[in-house]
Parts: structure tokens; C-alpha cells; sequence
């Protein structure tokens, strides 16, 4: 298989136009917020999020803590002695491949609304990527409200879920939920080691603290129900929701976990089981769960005839971005990779805003790991950052970047995409 795309220039990143055109304004000041920060932050996030938390609930919040960190995580951007923006650097874990990855989860990113389009948000965002690499965070993961403006920055979209709705009798007759029962508040450190077994061996779930873990469990309209004997091997957190008519009551399935094949079937035969009581279920599927092969009417209920005689079976939703904030620790920390025999390679990447990230380096994979030097290696491959985090995650493959003009190669690049391959989505449950 030859993957070689001859003479392919890389078109122009947004990143490099973007920071030359940085510059042309005062640079904010951007420090760390306090305590005397909170009315200001508390009013500047509310005006951003509308239809969120009030001003006196993000007030509230930030005294007590946030579910993903507290004041600590919080900066501030001033110009003049003014607030003109903020955002939140959450210092995570998130697995991938094996590793438990130090990743800064970006949020809150709000500029105040007489001083945007100015550059404050990006001037932020490149702060938060300094300050991350300088605490030692590998890897970046946020919610974007658009794509594009973080693609500039080295973010890449990754993960994907299919949003199902279906009739539970779809899923047949499977054990009609025996074995799995409701869970109370004694339950909620079985089901967090629970958790951390399945998520230490995904390709994206991050480390939950028992704050997180009160944000899941303890809000009043959300029930968890769980399976296993000795140990819990699956859990579910639902939400009951309200229909105008009997037959349209939703389920809404916030995450379904389960550490093996018969908690899965288990947690889906309860499911199957409130066929009397819940008409539509809603469940957001992993792409690699192969969801549709489970349920006997794949179709949405009430569906529009798509094309002429195809039917729509679930919606593509998106969300996550990644971005590898130090790729040298990023590829030696990886412990899982593609049964791939020895070898080596040339990476080159282009990352404007972090320029020890872009190489050239020499990758040698010996089998097991891999290490990073400094130095050219043939073939080499060259994509922007952004793509590099996509390829990290095996949201595209090194073949698919280079048919899509994403990234080139000097040679046969067939090993190379081997080694990147992924066996398991990445995914995501955490919303921050
Ligand atoms: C989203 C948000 C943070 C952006 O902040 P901002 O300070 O306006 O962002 P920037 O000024 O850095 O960039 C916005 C655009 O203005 C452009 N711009 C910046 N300075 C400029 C200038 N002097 N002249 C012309 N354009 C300029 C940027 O190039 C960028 O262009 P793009 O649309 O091609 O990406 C802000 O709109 C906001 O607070 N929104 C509400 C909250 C929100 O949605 N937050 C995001 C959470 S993920």
C-alpha cells in the first residue's frame, strides 16, 4: 500500500496567518483570579453563557469549588485595569492508549462583549496552552462553541457518537433486566471503581474525583441503576423525561458503563424491560459499539424517508477537541500501540504557537514504545498539529489525512498508518 502523495503542499494553517496578524492591539494582562475576582468573573459568565447558571449561582460555585476545579483554575485577562476576559484551565487526567495523560481541560472561555473581536479570546487560549505545558499537561481537551477558532489554535475535533432513539422492544427479549438493580448513595464508590476499571482501558475517559462524581450522581432528576454481584460490572445514570403523549415517554441515557459483554446485555435487558412504561429511548452509541446491530428497527421512530427508500437510524453529534500540547511526551508516554514490527520515522509537524512540538524528529518504535529525538528520518510525515491530535486519537487515520490533503509523506507511509491505528473510539463522557 502505498500512501506517498507526491509534490502536496500543506495548505497555510490558520495558526500561522493568525499570529501574524497578532500584535496590532495591547496584549492583556492575564493573571491568575482570587477570591476579590469572583463578582466580576461570576457577571462576566453570566452575560457569556446566557440561560446557564445566574449570576448568584456562579457566585455560589466559585466559593465552594466547581465540580472540575476551583478559583485556582480560573484566569483573568485585563486591559486598562479592566476585566475583559476569562477562562478556566481544569488540571485533568484523561486516558488514552494505556496512559493516564495530564490533560488541561480549557473552559469559560468568555471575553466581555465591548471588547470582542480584539483578539482577547485567542490571546487567552495561547496563555492557557503556556500555562498548561508549563505544569507538565500533555494533552488538551474542550468543548468548542466554534470549530474553526480553535482549529487555529492546534485543536483538532475528535470523537463522534451516534445519537439513537428507538423503542426499547427493539432491543428483543434480553433477560429482561435480571440482575440489575437501583442504586443508592452507598453505592456510589463501587460504581466509581467500577469506572476507573473500563476507563482506564478507553481512548478518552477521564479520572473522575468524587466532586465529579456528586455532579453525576446527586442530581435530583437523574437515577443511576446498576449490575454485579460481588463487585459493581456496570452501571447506567438515566433520566426520566415527560412526553405530551403516552407513547412518545422518553428514556434519556446519560452514559452507560460496563466492564464486560453480560453487564452490557444486562443493563440493555432493563432497558428492553420498560417497554410498557418507556416508549423512546435515547442513547448516544460509541460508533465501534455497533449499536444498530443490536436493535431489530434500527430506524428512528417516526421517521422522514431519506434519499427515497433509506431511512435515517441515528443522528452524528460531535464534540470534543484535542489538542497534543507536547508531542515528544505524548508519543514516548504511549503505552498501547498497533501490533506494528520495529521501526522508524520522520515527524514533522507544524504547531506555530509551540515550536518544540514541531521537530523535525526522528520517532523509533521499537516494538512496544516508541521514543522521540530531535532529527530527520525517511519516510517522514508532515501535518499540522491539529491533525496530529486527530491521528493521536484515531479520529482519522495517517492514510485518511493524506487522502484528504491533511498531511504529506516522502514515502510509503503504510507503516506509519499501521502504527497509529486504533482499535476502540475515542470517547468522552465528561462535558466541561
Ligand atoms: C467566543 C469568544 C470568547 C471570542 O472572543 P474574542 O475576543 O472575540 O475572540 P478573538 O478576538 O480572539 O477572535 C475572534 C475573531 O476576531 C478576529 N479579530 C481579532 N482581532 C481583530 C482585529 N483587530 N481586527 C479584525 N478581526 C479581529 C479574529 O481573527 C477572529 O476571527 P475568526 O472569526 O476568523 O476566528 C467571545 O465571543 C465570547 O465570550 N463569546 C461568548 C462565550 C463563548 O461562547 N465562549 C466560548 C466557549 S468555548
Amino acid at each position: 500500500m502505498a500512501l506517498h502523495t507526491p509534490g502536496r503542499k500543506l495548505p497555510a494553517t490558520p495558526a500561522r496567518l493568525a499570529i501574524a496578524s497578532a500584535g496590532t492591539h495591547d496584549p492583556a494582562m492575564i493573571r491568575n483570579a482570587e477570591h476579590t475576582d469572583i463578582d466580576d468573573l461570576a457577571g462576566l459568565w453570566a452575560r457569556a453563557f446566557p440561560g446557564e447558571r445566574t449570576v448568584e449561582q456562579r457566585v455560589l460555585h466559585l466559593e465552594t469549588g466547581g465540580v472540575f476545579g476551583g478559583i485556582e483554575t480560573a484566569w483573568i485577562a485585563e486591559r486598562g485595569g479592566r476585566v475583559t476576559g476569562a477562562y478556566r484551565a481544569y488540571a485533568l487526567t484523561q486516558h488514552m492508549h494505556g496512559t493516564a495523560f495530564r490533560m488541561m481541560g480549557l473552559a469559560s472561555v468568555a471575553v466581555d462583549e465591548t471588547a470582542r473581536r480584539r483578539g482577547v479570546g485567542r490571546e487567552m487560549c495561547e496563555h492557557a496552552i503556556r500555562v498548561a505545558r508549563e505544569r507538565g499537561d500533555v494533552l488538551s481537551v474542550l468543548y468548542p462553541f466554534r470549530p474553526s477558532f480553535y482549529l487555529s489554535l492546534g485543536w483538532g475535533m475528535a470523537g463522534e457518537m451516534q445519537a439513537y432513539r428507538f423503542r426499547p422492544e427493539s432491543l428483543g427479549e434480553i433477560g429482561r433486566g435480571a440482575g440489575v438493580r437501583r442504586a443508592g448513595p452507598d453505592d456510589t464508590a463501587a460504581i466509581a471503581a467500577c469506572y476507573d476499571t473500563v476507563a482506564a482501558d478507553t481512548n478518552g475517559l477521564i479520572a473522575r474525583t468524587p466532586r465529579i462524581w456528586r455532579s453525576h450522581l446527586e442530581d435530583d432528576s437523574t437515577h443511576a441503576y446498576l449490575t454485579g454481584v460481588e463487585a459493581v460490572r456496570g452501571y447506567m445514570i438515566v433520566r426520566f423525561g415527560r412526553s405530551s403523549t403516552p407513547d412518545d415517554k422518553p428514556l434519556f441515557v446519560r452514559e452507560l458503563v460496563a466492564s464486560d459483554h453480560d453487564a452490557y446485555d444486562a443493563l440493555l435487558g432493563w432497558i428492553s424491560a420498560q417497554r410498557d412504561s418507556l416508549r423512546i429511548i435515547h442513547y448516544d452509541a460509541a460508533p465501534d459499539e455497533r449499536f444498530a446491530h443490536r436493535l431489530s428497527e434500527p430506524r428512528t421512530p417516526g421517521f422522514q424517508p431519506a434519499r427515497y427508500l433509506w431511512a435515517p437510524v441515528a443522528r452524528v453529534i460531535r464534540g470534543p477537541m484535542l489538542r497534543i500540547l507536547d508531542v515528544k511526551a505524548a508519543i514516548e508516554r504511549r503505552v498501547r500501540w498497533s501490533p506494528t514490527a520495529p521501526m522508524s520515522f520522520g515527524l514533522h509537524l507544524i504547531d506555530d504557537l509551540v515550536p518544540e512540538n514541531e521537530g523535525p524528529f526522528e520517532v523509533d518504535f521499537g516494538g512496544s514504545r516508541a521514543t522521540v529525538k530531535r532529527g530527520a528520518a525517511r519516510p517522514t510525515l508532515q501535518l499540522p498539529i491539529s491533525v496530529f491530535a486527530q491521528v493521536f486519537a484515531g479520529e482519522l487515520s495517517v492514510r485518511e489525512a493524506l487522502m484528504l490533503g491533511l498531511a504529506e509523506c516522502d514515502g510509503d507511509a503504510s507503516a506509519i498508518d499501521a502504527l497509529f491505528r486504533v482499535d476502540r473510539c475515542f470517547r468522552l463522557l465528561d462535558e466541561f
